[in-house]
């Protein structure tokens, strides 16, 4: 492999890695809210659904929520409260998943996961997990900039002969140097061509034309 591949191939990463991060969605239930997570499965034919969530103080620990089936089967895993967590579908073109967490509290922080169960046992990450902070309050977006400077909408008819130069003068400036260009180098074609013509040529051309 080439260093260029090899740089190539990092900096690809390294976009897919900010991309995953950055599309990471939160979440910002009030405190003893229900709040709803939901995934979405991609194809027509998803049977199941997984949900994980790890706590935002121990990222490594991911732990298995329930499984939720289509025929609306859920199996708890034996550390997950049933009254806590409830699994939910709802059925469109495509199915939505969602897991209801009652009373969210603090210690619910975290970020939850959903794994699709496609038909052949294909399991495939729904989305890139939601980060549930409750009782927080969002980070203010940070200010937007001020609109990029333009130049005002072009009126080219009225104003060509006032400013040809600057603003819409352009519009019709450089065509006309195209233009321009274009008519020389056909005249300078055309008498190179007759520059090159045998001497008799020349002699029966002014004769044709007197
Ligand atoms: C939350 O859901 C529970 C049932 O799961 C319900 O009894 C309660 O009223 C709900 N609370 C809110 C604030 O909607």
């Amino acid at each position: 492999m080439t260093q260029r591949t090899q740089v190539w191939l990092i900096c690809a990463c390294t976009a897919v890695t900010v991309q995953f991060v950055l599309a990471l969605t939160s979440q910002y239930p009030k405190e003893n809210d229900n709040e709803s997570i939901t995934c979405e499965c991609t194809e027509k034919n998803c049977q199941a659904v997984f949900w994980y969530w790890h706590s935002l103080d121990s990222p490594g620990k991911f732990q298995f929520l329930l499984y939720h089936n289509n025929a609306d089967k859920v199996v708890y895993s034996p550390s997950t409260s049933s009254d806590k967590y409830k699994g939910s579908k709802k059925e469109g073109t495509r199915t939505i998943y969602s897991l209801k967490i009652s009373h969210v509290q603090k210690e619910d922080a975290g970020r939850y996961f959903c794994q699709v169960q496609y038909p052949n046992n294909r399991n495939l990450p729904g989305g890139t997990g939601v980060e549930l902070r409750p009782g927080e309050t969002p980070a203010t977006p940070p200010p937007t900039p001020p609109p990029p400077k333009t130049n005002p909408p072009c009126r080219c008819r009225k104003k060509v002969i006032k400013k040809p130069i600057t603003g819409c003068g352009h519009l019709v400036l450089w065509p006309l140097v195209g233009l321009l260009a274009g008519l020389a180098v056909v005249l300078i074609a055309t008498l190179f061509y007759f520059s090159r013509l045998p001497k008799k040529c020349h002699h029966r051309f002014a004769k044709a034309k007197s």
